[in-house]
């Protein structure tokens, strides 16, 4: 089986100026992951170093470089899946783990847990070899800048670019840029050459959230599923709808039920945009490998890597 590889660096309306180090950083991930493969490697061993790769680069919101809490900080979710075994290990709110994936990689193989958060991850991971960090090493000086101008605009009666999650229906706003300038989740999906499927996303969620929240990254079946009897899937946007959805067990599902995955993908996002207003990206991919990718947002920045070769972009077409 030849093995195919698809990540995401982040759908949202990414700013001119930040396009290339997209492009870079995806080009980047995707190289280091599919080598993984091409050497014989797992798709879990794939996903989990495409995503490393692009937690490490600033340009994403995950790991260094991410999104900041409302008071400063960064707070992050991850999760990795392996739908062969169907094993999962997630992590949420970490705060002092350099690749909150690799928190993620540990608890799936060493824990009979399927999920840590705060401070119990952090100290699951450190029992485990992980070092723990300082919070500022992973904050950069574009982060806090655009944490005051989000500040800055909240002061002002601006549209607020977090999402509290409780707006009732009649007060939803449509998709404008206003919520579509703090989603940059990170995500791979692979097919090994045995023909195993596994996913991984992580993130620091969205810009000026409340500390604590979690998003859709790291729940199982929201940001994040794989199962060989259906389909791997990776989804970034904002969380909130996603996780009401659950929307990327709702893509494996009908991939089960006999869609294309490129089918199955654009009827998420459609699905995700008429049902709750949502918007966001997701990539599928079927154990016969099988991919699709879509996004209802200005920019995603994807790359695929298949028997065809890399290609990589900010928009995907179609
Ligand atoms: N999709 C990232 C988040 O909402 O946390």
């Amino acid at each position: 089986m030849k093995p195919v590889l698809l990540i995401h660096g982040g759908a949202w309306a990414i700013p001119g100026g930040e396009l290339d180090p997209h492009r870079a950083g995806v080009k980047k991930a995707l190289t280091a992951g599919y080598a993984v493969l091409e050497k014989g490697g797992s798709a879990l061993d794939s996903v989990e170093c495409a995503v490393t790769s692009l937690e490490d680069d600033p340009a994403f919101d995950a790991g260094t470089g991410s999104f900041l809490t409302r008071d400063g900080r960064v707070q992050m979710d991850a999760l990795i899946m392996d739908g062969a075994r169907m094993l999962a290990g997630g992590v949420a709110c970490v705060e002092r783990l350099k690749n909150p994936i690799q928190a993620a990689r540990l608890v799936l193989e060493k824990s009979r847990h399927v999920y840590f958060v705060g401070q119990g991850a952090e100290a699951f991971a450190h029992e485990h070899g992980m070092p723990l960090i300082d919070n500022a090493d992973l904050i950069v000086d574009r982060e806090r800048a655009r944490l005051r101008e989000a500040q800055e605009r909240e002061r002002a009666g601006l549209p607020d670019s977090s999402f509290s999650g409780d707006e009732p229906p009649q007060m939803r706003r449509p998709a404008t840029s206003a919520r579509m300038d703090s989603h940059d989740t990170v995500g791979a999906v692979a097919l090994d050459a045995e023909g195993r499927i596994a996913a991984a996303t992580s993130t620091g969620g969205t810009l000026n959230k409340a500390p604590g929240r979690v998003g859709d990254s790291s729940l199982i079946g929201c940001g994040c599923y794989a199962d060989n009897l259906s389909a791997a899937v990776s989804l970034t946007g904002w969380g909130e709808p996603i996780m009401k959805l659950v929307l990327g067990k709702w893509a494996a599902d009908r991939v089960q039920a006999g869609s294309a995955p490129q089918d199955a993908a654009q009827a998420s996002i459609a699905y995700l945009a008429r049902r709750l207003n949502g918007h966001g990206g997701i990539l599928v991919l079927a154990p016969d490998g099988r991919w699709g990718i879509a996004h209802n947002t200005p920019h995603m920045a994807w790359g695929v890597c298949d028997a065809q070769g890399p290609r990589i972009g900010t928009e995907f077409p179609g």
